[in-house]
């Protein structure tokens, strides 16, 4: 089974966790996509949804899905029923790296507002520390500078992600061969520092149930 059909399994698969007559969150990424052409076969069971990033929300447009603002869709009902999103990393916690694509930002933010994140993923992003996969930080273009002297101390090694915007207008910045062994304190960390909008470290939005492909079929860990 190729990467490409361990996704589609996995992106099917979280269809048993979208809730009849609601506003599903959904997020972005390749294996986001595959959940939003799955979510598309569905798409009369519910109300709508909220778009992680720009992108996805032209991918659920194009399939005829309706697209909420959150901040719409939260005078409706107090919290969204579920968030269902890729990663780039996740550890025996289940926290999570993300940001690979940019939309971290606003991807903390969904999950923040959904009562459940459903992360979909394939067994390639399973570790036992979260660093291996660059860890993105959203930075408002002013301070980067003073960030980038700050995430350089990490321990690793930062850089600018080359000629790339933020759906917020912001850049990223990369930190490179980390070991995280205290998610939440470094997600703590470097959210303190001015200008710094969000980084990719998901603890406090950390995954309730990571849903993982394997060659064999899916393994719901919760
Ligand atoms: C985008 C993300 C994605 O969830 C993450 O990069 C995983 O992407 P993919 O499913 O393409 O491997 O955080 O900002």
């Amino acid at each position: 089974m190729t990467q490409d059909e361990m996704k589609e399994e996995v992106a099917k698969s979280a269809l048993t966790y979208v809730v009849e007559g609601s506003i599903v969150g959904v997020g972005t990424g390749s294996t986001a996509n595959k959940f939003i052409d799955a979510l598309a076969t569905i798409k009369d069971t519910i109300k709508g949804t909220v778009a992680s990033s720009e992108a996805t929300a032209e991918r659920l447009r194009g399939h005829g899905i309706p697209v909420f603002e959150l901040n719409d869709a939260l005078t409706q009902v107090k919290k969204l029923s579920v968030y269902i999103d890729g990663a780039d990393e996740f550890d025996p916690q289940k926290n999570l790296t993300k940001g690979g694509g940019g939309a971290l930002t606003r991807e903390k933010i969904v999950a923040a507002g959904s009562e459940k994140f459903i992360c979909i993923v394939d067994e390639s992003k399973q570790v036992e520390f979260l660093g291996a996969f660059p860890l993105p930080i959203e930075v408002i273009p002013m301070a980067e500078a003073l960030v980038m002297s700050i995430a350089n101390n990490l321990g690793g090694n930062a850089q600018v992600r080359d000629g790339f915007t933020t759906d917020n207008g912001n850049i990223i910045i990369d930190v490179t061969g980390l070991t995280i062994k205290d998610a939440r304190k470094l997600e703590d960390d470097l959210n303190e520092v001015p200008g710094v909008v969000t980084n990719g470290i998901f603890s406090h939005q950390g995954a309730d149930i990571v849903l993982m492909a394997t060659p064999n079929g899916v393994v719901t860990i919760d």
